[in-house]
């Protein structure tokens, strides 16, 4: 799920280690700080928010949403699938609220038990599940207290001509997603979007004496994580990123479909957002990888089963070689 970054998020790390910028302060930081709330306003729209904060990651992201919805609605569980990420589990945890797990089905989506009483449960969707890639039905549980959609992996796909497989996610209460995933950012990049931002920025929000603002969110001391971020919007445009997000969403279709010409090849299922799981029919997926050389692909567990796993981040991937090197491995 590590992306190439381009060169202006490099330049821009130049500068931000040479400024050191604080955004705790607004007069260490004014213009990153604007900058921050500009990349903000022009991310949220597409998710149906109407704003929020940059965060290292989804982690904090799904942990900042969780708080919010305990701070705002009182929230007191939180229901997510089983192939949940396990940030959620962590979050619950760090938050001291009952964690309740749905079963998933064969495509790996959610299966919502319509029974449950939500009134003081923050569902979590989660659109990209770390294994298969998986979208559960992102209008699960209207009646929850809180609607959360953890889109680490898949968000940015709302950018592109594939928005309407997040179709529901407007109706969600926040959103999170990695940008050092597919925004091609180097880490530590995330962002935590909220339906009614000011009010959750206000239950987050905390005063003190040094502070000339006060400090929203988990960080204290953060940088200027914006300015890459906002270089790559200026130098591509909404275009020019959702053509990257868009040609490895088709490696990933021709890596699919060149494994199922393949006889000594197994695909668990067509890729939805670009995440392929894969296997020798005849020989063991983990002793395949320890012999590979020259191309990468991880592992991962499902149900009890070593799958091969490529995750279509890198839009000058050559699904041809993958696939190769696993074949020379068998
Ligand atoms: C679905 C999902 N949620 C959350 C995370 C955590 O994101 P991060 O590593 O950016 O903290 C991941 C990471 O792979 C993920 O796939």
């Amino acid at each position: 799920m590590d992306p190439p970054t381009p060169w202006m998020t490099w330049a821009a790390a130049l500068w931000s280690a040479a400024f050191n910028q604080n955004l705790l302060h607004t007069d260490t930081a004014p213009a990153a700080r604007e900058l921050e709330r500009r990349v903000v306003d022009w991310l949220a729209p597409p998710f149906g928010m109407d704003g929020g904060h940059l965060v290292p990651g989804s982690t904090v992201a799904n942990l900042t949403a969780l708080w919010a919805a305990r701070e705002v609605k009182g929230v007191r569980t939180v229901v997510a699938s089983e192939l949940a990420h396990l940030s959620v589990r962590k979050a619950a945890q760090i938050l001291g609220l009952e964690m309740r797990e749905m079963a998933s089905g064969e495509d790996h989506r959610m299966v919502a038990d319509a029974a449950l009483d939500l009134s003081t449960t923050a569902v979590v969707l989660t659109a990209g599940t770390v294994a298969a890639g998986a979208i559960d039905p992102l209008d699960a549980f209207p009646a929850a207290a809180w609607r959360h959609v953890d889109a680490a992996w898949g968000g940015p796909l709302r950018l592109t001509r594939h928005a309407a497989l997040l179709d529901g996610i407007e109706r969600a209460d926040s959103v999170s997603f990695s940008a050092h995933k597919w925004l091609f950012q180097p880490k530590e990049s995330g962002v935590v979007l909220f339906k009614d931002a000011e009010r959750a920025h206000a239950a987050l929000s905390f005063g003190g004496g040094y502070l000339a603002v006060p400090n929203v969110g988990v960080l204290g001391s953060h940088g200027a994580t914006a300015l890459p971020l906002a270089a790559t919007i200026l130098a591509w445009g909404r275009e020019g990123i959702a053509d990257r997000v868009e040609r490895c969403m088709e490696l990933a279709g021709a890596l699919a479909e060149r494994i199922q010409d393949e006889p000594k090849l197994e695909l668990f299922a067509p890729p939805t957002t670009g995440v392929v799981l894969w296997r020798p029919r005849h020989a063991d997926a983990r002793e395949v990888r320890s012999r590979m050389r020259g191309a990468f692909v991880s592992l991962t567990d499902v149900k009890g089963e070593t799958w091969l796993r490529s995750v279509a981040a890198n839009p000058h991937a050559d699904p041809g070689r993958v696939v190769d090197s696993v074949l020379a491995a068998v």
